[in-house]
């Protein structure tokens, strides 16, 4: 860690001066460094604001209570993965891609075409699915919104957290089939990694699938006290098949492939939630008052039908499906001891 940290300010220390030589004679502020841009794909894990108002979740209350004090579009209580990303970066978070015409000057910070509920095939969810999420991409590069060194420049984050998953279950659920449904997904997702590879985008990082037998939607069988194996099990072939794929693309393209190991964080969170001051780790924050509600859900005369915790900022997960702001900020804390991220930057 602290070898790496000397490593990067011995080989920025000269670009630096390099760039401040430059400011002398040309008299203007350059940013120190050259301008990065960041294009996220996938899922309500990294979404921003992309869903419409009027539905259910995250532009509903209490939804964004943390940050940015109200609904945002965010399906949590505040930041999600993308924006402590975009941060690392030393980038704003990506406007979401329905604001493009909105505030055009924000997507100098690249763009989140991400869609809460879409999957890498079609899902319950009628939102874009990622096939159609990098076609929003590659006609924004046709319109020439973002030059060939952008791209090359560029970090693009791909999440694929599950909902391909859910459908299989909810639609067809045979467990038979399920290594192949799988397999089916890695290599669609392989086909849109290649696909953004191909548009010029020279890193690309992939989630690894959580731990979906920890969520609260499954480990409120049995009172939010333990996870499922079974699940658990299904994701462990998931991000192994993703793994092989993903170490092969590196072996066979020059672009950089990494994947983000999103289980073995999660659960080093989960399983330590003090160090991360996190208590009750697999209790939601935000639930309905009964099976029939969810955090956000309120009746006809607007009475609202969830609970909120006292302390968003001790739980991990938000709702029955996504972590809190403090939940991803763990993960994230977690994520920078490993060596994953240490790749994005110059
Ligand atoms: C994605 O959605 C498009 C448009 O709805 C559809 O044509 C396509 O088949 C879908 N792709 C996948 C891989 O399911
Ligand atoms: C995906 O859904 C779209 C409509 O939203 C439909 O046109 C398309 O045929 C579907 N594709 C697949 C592969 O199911
Ligand atoms: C359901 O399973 C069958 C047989 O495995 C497969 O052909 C079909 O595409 C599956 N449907 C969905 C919605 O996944
Ligand atoms: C996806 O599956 C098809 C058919 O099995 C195969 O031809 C193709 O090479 C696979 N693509 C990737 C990227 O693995
Ligand atoms: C895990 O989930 C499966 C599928 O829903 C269920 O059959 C099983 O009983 C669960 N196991 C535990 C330990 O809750
Ligand atoms: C695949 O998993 C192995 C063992 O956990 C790890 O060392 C390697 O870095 C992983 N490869 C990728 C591409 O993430
Ligand atoms: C990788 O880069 C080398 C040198 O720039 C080039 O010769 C080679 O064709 C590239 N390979 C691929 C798969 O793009």
């Amino acid at each position: 860690m602290d070898s790496h940290k000397q490593f990067f300010s011995l080989l920025c220390l000269p670009l630096m001066l390099l760039l401040l030589s430059g400011l002398q004679v040309e008299g203007r502020l350059h940013p120190a460094y050259p301008s990065k841009k960041l294009f996220v794909f996938g899922d309500s894990y990294v979404d921003t604001g992309n869903t419409r108002k009027d539905q259910p979740g995250s532009w509903k209350q209490p939804y964004g209570i943390t940050f940015p004090g109200k609904p945002a579009g965010r399906f949590s209580d505040g930041r999600l993965f993308t924006d402590f990303l975009a941060k690392y970066l030393g980038l704003k978070s990506p406007l979401p891609y329905k604001f493009r015409n909105v505030i055009p000057q924000n997507s100098k910070y690249g763009m989140n075409f991400a869609f809460g509920g879409t999957g890498v095939f079609n899902t319950s969810s009628s939102y874009p699915n990622m096939t159609t999420q990098i076609d929003f991409f590659t006609q924004l590069i046709q319109e020439k919104v973002y030059t060939a060194s952008d791209l090359s420049n560029a970090v693009a984050l791909v999440s694929v957290a599950g909902n391909d998953y859910n459908h299989y279950l909810a639609t067809n659920g045979s467990a038979q089939a399920f290594p192949a449904f799988i397999a089916s997904v890695i290599n669609q997702t392989a086909i849109n990694l290649i696909r953004i590879q191909k548009l010029g985008v020279k890193k690309i990082v992939v989630d690894g699938l959580q731990p979906l037998g920890c969520v609260p939607q499954i480990t409120a069988a049995s009172s939010f006290q333990q996870c499922n194996s079974t699940f658990n099990t299904l994701v462990a072939l998931h991000n192994n098949l993703l793994n092989q794929t993903v170490t092969k693309l590196n072996q066979e393209t020059n672009s950089t492939f990494i994947v983000l190991n999103l289980f073995d964080s999660f659960m080093s969170v989960l399983n330590h939630p003090s160090s991360h001051n996190l208590k009750d780790p697999l209790k939601p924050c935000c639930v309905g008052i009964s099976s029939q509600y969810s955090c956000g859900s309120v009746d006809e005369h607007n009475v609202k039908k969830y609970t909120v915790c006292e302390n968003p900022k001790t739980s991990f997960f938000w709702d029955l499906l996504h972590p809190t702001q403090a939940g991803w900020d763990a993960v994230y804390t977690n994520l920078q001891t490993t060596n994953a991220l240490h790749q994005l930057r110059y």
